[in-house]
């Protein structure tokens, strides 16, 4: 892994590098007197290094885009930029205008990478053409998807084109390890990205018990254990949402946590890791 203003990165398949700790946006945008603190912490979070931010038109139909937009101006060449397409409009023509929406939202020319939120019931194949138009257009750089399965994948890296795809962000956490089992190590073999979302499980899982010992191991929080534990392989990407500037700062220090083996097993003693396959959750 190389370092990215002091960050660990790791890279896309079309080889530009990325920070494995990032900053999520869900739920930013929901109420006009939160925005200012949103903003700030977003602003934090790339002062600290967490240059990638994720945002999608579903988050507060368009509010998290316009916070994030506030928070970047100024600051764009700094920040990797990832957005999403909802797939009621990720048709040939559906995707490009969402994608003009979302760039007049951001308030920049154009998106690093431009996911698919989920499969809906656009062939895929019509998606690509539109993220294929896109980029020729300038208009993103990069392109991936989002809580795809296996199949889902196999097929879209057959499909012309398809094997463009940069990333896929699904939902991983220790309380959420079905990805192990298979789409997880087919992603890593094929060089794709994982973006884990909710990696702390929306903080739901921070006052499990075996998370303390561990964190007192290391001085740490339950959150920077899993958090740490989230990006201890090499093309996994955590996207933890903080709008408070405390968790965007503890959140930044959990690069600095390393878990050692004793650690790694009292999580899978914990949190066990799937003995089966299991079929992809979403939140
Ligand atoms: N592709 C998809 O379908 C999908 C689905 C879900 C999420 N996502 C993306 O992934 C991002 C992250 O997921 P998420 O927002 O669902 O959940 P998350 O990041 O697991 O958890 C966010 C919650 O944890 C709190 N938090 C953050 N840092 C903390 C810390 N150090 N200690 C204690 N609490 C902390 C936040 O509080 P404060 O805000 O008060 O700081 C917020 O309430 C989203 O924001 C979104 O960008 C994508």
């Amino acid at each position: 892994m190389a370092a990215l203003s002091g960050i660990r990165t790791t890279e896309l398949p079309a080889g530009e590098a990325v920070p494995v700790l990032g900053q999520g946006t869900w739920a930013m945008g929901e109420d006009a007197r939160k925005c200012k603190d949103e903003v700030a912490a977003l602003r934090l979070g790339i002062d600290l290094g967490m240059t990638l931010i994720d945002t999608a038109e579903m988050y507060a139909n368009g509010g998290a885009e316009q916070v994030v937009g506030e928070a970047i101006a100024g600051r764009r060449a700094e920040v990797f930029l990832v957005s999403k397409v909802l797939p009621e409009n990720a048709s040939s023509r559906g995707t490009i205008a969402a994608c003009e929406r979302s760039l007049q939202r951001l308030g920049t020319d154009a998106i690093d990478l431009y996911l698919l939120h989920w499969r809906g019931s656009v062939p895929l194949a019509q998606t690509i053409e539109a993220f294929e138009t896109l980029m020729k257009d300038g208009k993103i750089r990069h392109w991936g998807v989002s809580n795809l399965d296996i199949d889902d994948m196999v097929e879209l890296v057959a499909l012309p084109g398809g094997d463009a795809c940069q990333t896929n962000q699904l939902l991983y956490n220790p309380t959420r390890r079905g990805i192990e089992w298979d789409l997880l190590p087919w992603s890593l073999k094929h060089s794709m990205t994982v973006m884990a979302y909710s990696p702390i499980e929306q903080g739901r899982m921070l006052r499990n018990p075996a998370l303390l010992p561990i964190a007192a191991r290391h001085d740490a929080t339950p959150a920077q254990i899993v958090l740490a534990w989230v990006m201890r392989t090499d093309g996994i990407i955590a996207i933890p949402k903080a709008s408070t500037l405390a968790h965007v700062k503890e959140n930044r220090a959990a690069l600095d946590v390393r878990l050692t083996d004793d650690d790694l097993a009292a999580l899978d003693a914990a949190f066990p890791p799937p003995k089966a396959p299991k079929s992809l959750e979403m939140l």
